[in-house]
């Protein structure tokens, strides 16, 4: 028996807007015969148009311009009147060329680019949209403004389309605020996601909304790179912190400022054996050096000696047979020191007596910098890493606390990393990321679970090509291997940047998904334009004259590309605008200068 299809759509006069007069696959203009239907059309709005084929339904369009044509005088000369909020008013005499239209006196015009269409599906027996475009409108199709119960039955439908197990509630849409505007959440994470703005635009909070919802899946699993400690007070997420030079030594971070149940942030520490051999170069090596060629071979000589030394005592034959240089093998450092300096200071017999050996005073420069960095408290959490950190079971225990799901607080992991001088964060976080991607990568395809990196302030540690140093290209390698090869293996990456312009362009042009909050610098615009497709270029005008907390969603996980104000999370992030004004207005005690410069001194707050 044939279902009978309820009707979605009733349109009558009031929504009448005027009929189709040139189509160009995904851009359409619409006839506008009088001024008062023309005032129905706002840019940014949505609209209907009958599609009459065989293939009953509705095709869904947004405005992009209303073009509103004057004629000034009785004869042919017409004057056009643009309102739009995007092309700036061409002159007269270029429209008079562009648009044949001498010989009637009023043609207003709307233009608009089609997003998809409403469709019948039989097999669910519902109408639903889709943002493929099957066919394209008919010359003299009917337009429709979709607004009050129309716009709320669109509404509906996208929301009871998205509103799966799988949905992603992140806020109302603008146009309706009423909607609840879902993301597919497998798609969000499937390919990768971008979280642009400017500062204070509301990125962290936005973070944190996603954190809270994802914190109520039984087996989420998240691991936010948290660089400035924004994070530090979320009760449902399990706190990870490199620790400073004040932590030195202990495996647990009180911090009194918090309520009991977050007083204790365990700490990552990262033992130096972990990192693979360039980024120990990236580290160590000044490539500048004439001898850097041979500081380079000695010193990974050294260390894949210690490396195999250590294995063989463990009797690890297995591994003894397959490792390389990179593998993660606890080795004494020191011993590394002492060999590389029994080389800087060898003398050997020679033909005629004693002569300098072949490597004499070419390491002395690598010298000073390996035992400055290894003195330097900064770098404790490298290289004066308690000493359980460092037995051969250590790093399954460091990664466990990284990627595990299933205890308390585990599905997501907030890791603090504001205590890592700058100089090397970009290498440590590429080191953390590696170290993930890689296990993943070799945990067996059943146990495989799928997991996404939060990598807010992405701009500090995966900055563009040109001219990166050492440094900085080991941590955007680590991450555009997994922007490329990450879908595969289950690691999803969430970019989150106010300056979307100096981010990595491989990594970014990977993201399949883009929540854009308000953005004023023009670079940033062109960045985020890029990274759209061009038939939505007209609703990234709005970009700059965003609300706070209000974004455009494109994507594959939105049905419709959106305008959302996204919801606040219950617990906020520390990342509070400071209110410059109220503040001064306050009488307050002063700041006790001279405990800061001790805390500048001895790095640390504590
Ligand atoms: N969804 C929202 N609704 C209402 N207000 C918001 C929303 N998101 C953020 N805000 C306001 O904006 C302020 C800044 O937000 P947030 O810290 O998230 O900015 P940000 O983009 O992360 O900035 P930065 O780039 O400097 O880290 C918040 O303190 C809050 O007052
Ligand atoms: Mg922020």
């Amino acid at each position: 028996m044939a279902i009978l299809r309820p009707v979605l759509f009733e349109f009558a006069d009031d929504t009448f807007l005027g009929t189709v007069r040139e189509v160009d696959t995904r851009k359409v203009s619409i006839h506008v015969k009088t001024d008062s239907d023309l005032r129905k059309a706002k840019v940014g709005q949505l609209v209907c148009l009958k599609v009459t084929s065989a293939v009953k339904g509705w095709l869904v369009g947004l405005i992009d311009k209303v073009i509103k044509f004057v004629s000034v005088s009785e004869s042919d000369h017409n004057e056009k009147i643009e309102v739009s909020e995007s092309v700036p008013k061409p002159d007269n005499k270029d429209l008079a060329s562009k648009f044949e239209c001498a010989n009637e006196n009023v043609i207003n015009t709307v233009r608009l680019t089609l997003l998809g269409s409403i469709r019948w599906n039989a097999e669910e027996k519902a109408w639903r949209f889709s943002r493929s475009i099957v066919h394209v409108p008919d010359i003299e199709a009917e337009c429709h403004v979709l607004v009050n119960k129309h716009l709320e039955s669109f509404m509906n439908l996208l929301t009871t389309a998205n509103n799966t197990e799988q949905s992603l509630a992140l806020g109302k849409y603008t146009i309706d605020e009423s909607a609840t505007a879902y993301l597919d959440g497998n798609k969000f994470f499937q390919r990768h996601a971008a979280l642009l703005g400017s500062t204070g635009s509301g990125k962290s909070w936005t973070v944190a909304s996603i954190m809270e919802k994802a914190a109520k899946l039984p087996t989420s699993n998240l691991i936010v790179f948290d660089i400035h400690g924004e994070y530090r007070n979320l009760s449902y997420a399990r706190h990870l912190r490199i620790p400073g030079p004040e932590e030195l030594g202990k495996t647990s971070k009180k911090s009194p400022h918090l309520p009991a149940f977050l007083q204790e942030a365990q700490l990552l520490y990262l033992p130096y054996w972990l990192l693979n051999a360039e980024e120990m170069q990236a580290m160590f090596i000044d490539r500048s050096e004439f001898s850097a060629h041979n500081q380079v071979m000695a010193f990974q000589d050294a260390v894949i000696e210690e490396k195999k030394a250590v294995l063989e005592n463990l009797k690890k034959l297995q591994v003894l047979n397959a490792f390389t240089l990179d593998s993660p093998i606890p080795f004494s450092i020191s011993n590394v020191i002492d060999k590389l300096n029994d080389l800087n200071e060898e003398i050997e017999q020679g033909a005629r007596g004693l002569k300098q050996g072949k490597f004499y005073g070419q390491f002395s420069r690598l010298l000073t910098r390996l035992r400055s960095k290894l003195s330097d408290k900064r770098y404790g959490f490298l290289f004066n890493a308690p000493e359980s950190e460092h037995d051969y079971d250590a790093m399954a225990r460091m990664v466990c606390k990284l990627m595990d799901y299933k205890s308390e607080n585990a599905q997501i992991k907030v890791i603090d990393f504001s205590e890592v001088p700058s100089d090397i964060l970009p290498v440590i976080v590429g080191l953390v990321a590696r170290i993930v991607y890689q296990i993943q990568f070799w945990t067996n395809y059943e146990n495989r679970r799928p997991l996404a990196l939060v990598c807010d302030e992405a701009h500090l540690y995966l900055p563009k090509k040109e001219g990166l140093n050492p440094v900085e290209q080991r941590s955007v390698e680590a991450f555009e291997k997994i922007a490329k090869e990450g879908r595969k293996y289950g690691v999803a990456l969430l970019i989150v940047s106010q300056r979307p312009s100096d981010v990595s362009t491989t990594v970014l042009s990977q993201c399949n998904n883009v929540i854009a909050l308000r953005l004023t610098n023009s670079d940033d615009q062109t960045t985020v334009k890029k990274l759209m497709p061009e038939s939505l270029e007209s609703l990234l005008e709005v970009l700059p004259v965003m609300d706070i907390g209000e974004a455009l969603v494109v994507g594959d996980s939105v049905l419709l590309p959106s305008r959302i104000r996204i919801t606040q999370p219950e617990e906020k992030p520390l990342s509070a605008t400071i209110d410059f004004w109220s503040e001064w207005l306050k009488d307050a005690a002063e700041p006790d200068f001279t405990r800061s410069v001790e805390n500048m001194r001895k790095q640390g707050r504590g």
